[in-house]
């Protein structure tokens, strides 16, 4: 198999650290409204509406059709869910996961929020997903493996009695959404493409509650739990540096 993975140039990364940053304030901006009795689609417009006046486009909107500016994806959901008249409810947990383009260049963000009070399982799964995540971007550096990063992941999953999607991957970004390597959550150490300085990734577990098979739900977009089980999803842009990373999709 051929990979094209882009490496990206010093001015290049600085580009893409714009995108991540902005795409870091309109979660910001998201996070204010994330309460019981907001729809999916009001966060959707607040989100497209402080992307575009900032000079962004929020590249979600079209993408292979998808109809709105970020995915919000609740409980049993695990990506892809479509912004609609859904309020969220005190006890649910909503992923929100977006694309910002700016000056040519991608970033690609997710987050989970819990609304109001959760039981005591759930809420670990949100914290767990986000360490996961972080278990991942601490191994970013020129020399170490893609498989280095999806077994970490994968191994604080189970050490934490979550399970791991299997049917979507993290990916490289830059000019495109999507680019060389995949990232998978699970897999071997020592395995997979090699990181060099000037790759970017964006690393996103999406760990469940119960089994970790999923579905697609009737929209043709929606990826659920087969179990309904709650799912969980935190993703960061990182760019691989001379000795280590950066994430582009923080503050
Ligand atoms: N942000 C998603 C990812 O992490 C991609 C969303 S594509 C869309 O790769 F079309 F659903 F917006
Ligand atoms: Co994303
Ligand atoms: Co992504």
């Amino acid at each position: 198999m051929l990979l094209l993975i882009n490496r990206k140039s010093e001015r290049e990364i600085d580009l893409m650290k714009k995108a991540g940053h902005l795409n870091y304030l309109a979660h910001e901006e998201i996070k204010k409204h994330i309460h019981a009795g907001v729809t999916t689609k009001q966060l959707d417009k607040i989100a497209h509406d402080f992307i575009v006046k900032n000079g962004g486009i929020p590249s979600c909107l079209g993408f292979e059709g998808f109809p709105a500016s970020i995915c919000t994806s609740i409980n049993d959901e695990v990506v892809h869910g479509i912004p609609c008249n859904r309020k969220l409810k005190n006890g649910d947990i909503i992923s929100v996961d977006f694309t910002v383009r700016l000056n040519g260049y991608e970033s690609d963000a997710a987050r989970t929020y819990i609304v109001g009070n959760v039981s005591k399982e759930i809420e670990d799964l949100v914290k767990n997903t986000e360490l996961a995540l972080y278990e991942g971007i601490k191994l970013v550096k020129p020399g170490a493996r893609v498989g280095d990063i999806s077994n970490a992941i994968e191994t604080f999953a189970h050490n934490h009695g979550l399970s791991v999607v299997e049917e979507l991957v993290g990916h490289g970004i830059g000019t495109n959404m999507h680019e060389d390597p995949d990232i998978p959550n699970f897999g071997e150490k020592n395995s997979g493409p090699i990181l060099k300085e000037g790759m970017v990734l964006a690393i996103e577990p999406m760990l469940n509650l119960g089994s970790k098979e999923v579905c697609m739900l009737d929209d043709d977009w929606t990826i659920a739990t087969l179990d309904e089980s709650p799912s969980s999803h935190f993703e960061h842009t990182v760019a691989v540096t001379k000795d280590g990373y950066v994430i582009l999709t923080g503050d």
